[in-house]
């Protein structure tokens, strides 16, 4: 049976697609088959699949996307289920339509909800950490959430602002942090990932990334 973890958050480019598809790739990668769902209409992650082909890249070295930008997610992905190890669900960048998220929230083992370390957005991710402790105060604690903080620029401890802010949300904030480099847009050109950066040249995003990977599969455990 599968796992599944979605990255969720209704502000727009707080790095739900790109960390998506680190860590589809990322387990891809480590031997494992792997199912991203694109449940965004805009199709980013969908689209970077086709770049991918166009690059060279085969089938058999990318997990395997599909697009499914509907509130029937939850029920849909019962018949995934059984062919993968893990499923990562990418969402849309609004609460526009809120039956979206909330099948995505249904439908997740592990929600993460990225945000950047700035106090704006993390005021502006306060209404998908509510839609989450909705769902888990009906549904038995479930799914696991945790925050994950995107796009830092240097390696000192938050500022207490931030994590005043932060602590409000009542989630775990996850150990991983993704540090902010340009690795991760110039591999998702070619459809790739930061795994397919030369570590001995990007140490910083290509360790961080497999320790992110490492906690996922340690929270699932
Ligand atoms: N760790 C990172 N370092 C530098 N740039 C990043 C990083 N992660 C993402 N980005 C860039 O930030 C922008 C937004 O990222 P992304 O598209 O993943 O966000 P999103 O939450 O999926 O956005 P949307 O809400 O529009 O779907 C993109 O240009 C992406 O390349
Ligand atoms: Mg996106």
């Amino acid at each position: 049976m599968a796992k599944v973890i979605s990255f969720i958050n209704q502000k727009g480019g707080s790095t739900k697609t790109t960390n998506a598809i680190t860590l589809s790739h990322g387990l891809h990668k480590r031997g494992n088959r792997v199912l991203l769902i694109d449940t965004d209409q805009q199709s980013t992650a969908s689209k970077a699949y086709a770049r991918a082909l166009e690059s060279g890249f085969t089938v058999a070295d990318l997990p395997s996307v599909i697009s499914v930008p509907r509130e029937t997610i939850a029920d849909e992905i019962k018949s995934y289920r059984n062919s993968f190890d893990y499923i990562v669900i990418d969402s849309p960048g609004s609460l526009a339509d809120l039956k979206i998220p909330a099948g995505v929230i249904k439908a997740s083992d592990l929600a993460i909800v990225p945000v950047q370390p700035s106090p704006y957005d993390i005021e502006d991710s306060a209404a998908v950490v509510e839609m989450i402790h909705s769902r888990r105060e009906i549904a038995d604690g479930q799914p696991k959430a945790g925050i994950l903080i995107s796009r830092t620029k240097d390696k000192t401890i938050l500022g207490r602002e931030i994590q005043a802010a932060l602590e409000q949300f009542e989630l775990p904030i996850m150990e991983s942090r993704i540090p902010d480099s340009e690795v991760f847009k110039q591999t998702a050109i070619s459809g790739g990932s930061v795994f397919d950066a030369n570590p001995k040249k990007h140490p910083k995003p290509v360790d961080a990334a497999n320790a992110f990977v490492d906690e996922v599969l340690n929270i699932l455990s």
